[in-house]
C-alpha cells in the first residue's frame, strides 16, 4: 500500500513525512535544523533577522548534523532589505553546501529571487493573505506556505489575518487556477498527527511546523518559557504588538506577534497608548524579567497550538509521532 503521507512534498526534497521544521528566529538553530532533517523533515534554520555571525555558525553545525537530510534557512524578509549579509555568505557557498531551499517572509520576496535561483535554491514564500499569492508566484517560489493568524511569531494582526482551516484550502483552489506546480504548506496550529493530516485534507502537500517544533529539547529556546508552554493551553496566547516595542522591534503595520499572554501583556494591554508614548518603565521591566527568567514578563513566543504541547522531548520524537498519528487518520 502507497504511503499515506506521501507527497509531491517529501518527493522533492525526499522527506520521510510532509513536515518542514518553521525558521524560527534564535530558536530553530543547528541543532533542531539538524535533527528534524535528520528525523525526515525539512529543517530550516531561523536566520531571522539576519545576524551573519548566528547564520553562519548555525547553518554549519546544521549541516553538520544532518547527515543526508534536507536542511534550508528563512530569513524576515524587510530585515533583508536592511541587510542581506546572511543571505550573501548563505548563497556563497559551495555547490555541495548549498541549501535546499531558502524561505522568505515578511515582506516583498522579488528582489531576492532571481539570485537564489541562479544558485539553484528552492524559494519558499510565507503569506497570510491571498493578494499577496501573485507577488510569490512572480518572485518564482516552488513552495507558498499559507500561514493562519493561529500561527506563533510574526503574522497578520486581527484585522488582517486569516485562519489556517479556511485560508489553506481557499489558497490551494487559487494556485490550482494560476499555479498548479507550486506547492503549499500549511503553517498555524499544526502540532499533531490529527492537525497535520487535516493540512492535507485541506490540499496542502505538508505542513510548516514552528510552535511544536519550538517545544523540544534541541530548541533554542529558554527552558523557561518551554516549561510555561508545556502548563499553558490555547487559551493562553494573544497577538499584538506588545513585545514588538518592549524588543524595540520595528515590525512594519500590518504585522503583530502572538505569544502567551503573560501578566506583564495582560498589564499593558490596558495603557497600549501610553506604553506607545512611554515605552521606558515598561521596558525595564520587561529586560529585567528576562534576565532573571521570570515569564510572568519575559515572552515565549508560542502559538494557539500551544495547547497540544505537553512535553519537550526530541525533536525527532516529536516527528515521529506526528507522522504515527497522522497515518492512522488518514487511513
Ligand atoms: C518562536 C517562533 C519564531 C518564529 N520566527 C519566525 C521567523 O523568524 N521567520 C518566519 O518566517 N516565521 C517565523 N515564525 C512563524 C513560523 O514561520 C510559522 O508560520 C509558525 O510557527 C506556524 O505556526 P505554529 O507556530 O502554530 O506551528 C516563528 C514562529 C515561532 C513560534
Amino acid at each position: 500500500m502507497s504511503d499515506r503521507l506521501a507527497t509531491r512534498l517529501t518527493r522533492r526534497y525526499g522527506l520521510a513525512l510532509p513536515v518542514v521544521l518553521a525558521p524560527m528566529a534564535l530558536a530553530a538553530g543547528g541543532a533542531l535544523a539538524g535533527a528534524c532533517a535528520r528525523g525526515g523533515a525539512l529543517g530550516l534554520v531561523g536566520g531571522g533577522y539576519g545576524d551573519l555571525d548566528w547564520t553562519r555558525r548555525e547553518y554549519t553545525l546544521a549541516r553538520q548534523l544532518a547527515g543526508s537530510g534536507a536542511l534550508g534557512c528563512g530569513f524576515i524578509t524587510w530585515k533583508l532589505d536592511q541587510d542581506a549579509s546572511a543571505l550573501d555568505w548563505l548563497l556563497d557557498q559551495p555547490a555541495d553546501q548549498l541549501p535546499r531551499a531558502v524561505m522568505l517572509s515578511f515582506g516583498d520576496p522579488r528582489p531576492y529571487a532571481a539570485r537564489i535561483a541562479r544558485a539553484g535554491i528552492d524559494l519558499i514564500c510565507q503569506v497570510q493573505r491571498l493578494q499577496q499569492l501573485p507577488q510569490a508566484i512572480e518572485a518564482g517560489a516552488t513552495v507558498v506556505v499559507a500561514q493562519g493568524a493561529e500561527a506563533g511569531g510574526h503574522g497578520m494582526n486581527a484585522l488582517n489575518g486569516r485562519a489556517t482551516l479556511s485560508f489553506v484550502p481557499e489558497v490551494a483552489d487559487w494556485l490550482a487556477t494560476h499555479a498548479p506546480d507550486t506547492l503549499l504548506l500549511a503553517a498555524g496550529g499544526i502540532a499533531d498527527g490529527r492537525t497535520l493530516a487535516a493540512a492535507l485534507m485541506l490540499g496542502a502537500d505538508g505542513a510548516l511546523v514552528g510552535s511544536r517544533l519550538w517545544a523540544t529539547r534541541e530548541s533554542l529556546a529558554a527552558e523557561g518559557a518551554k516549561r510555561q508552554a508545556t502548563q499553558t493551553n490555547g487559551d493562553g496566547t494573544a497577538r499584538s504588538g506588545i513585545f514588538d516595542i518592549l524588543r524595540r522591534k520595528n515590525w512594519p503595520a500590518p504585522y503583530d506577534f502572538r505569544a502567551i499572554r503573560n501578566d506583564l501583556h495582560r498589564r499593558l494591554e490596558l495603557q497600549l497608548d501610553s506604553l506607545r508614548a512611554h515605552p521606558e518603565a515598561a521596558r525595564a521591566e520587561y529586560e529585567a524579567a528576562v534576565a532573571a527568567g521570570d515569564y510572568s514578563a519575559a515572552h515565549a513566543t508560542v502559538g494557539e497550538a500551544v495547547g497540544l504541547i505537553n512535553d519537550c522531548p526530541p525533536a525527532q520524537a516529536v516527528l515521529q509521532r506526528m507522522a504515527d498519528q497522522a497515518r492512522v487518520r488518514l487511513s
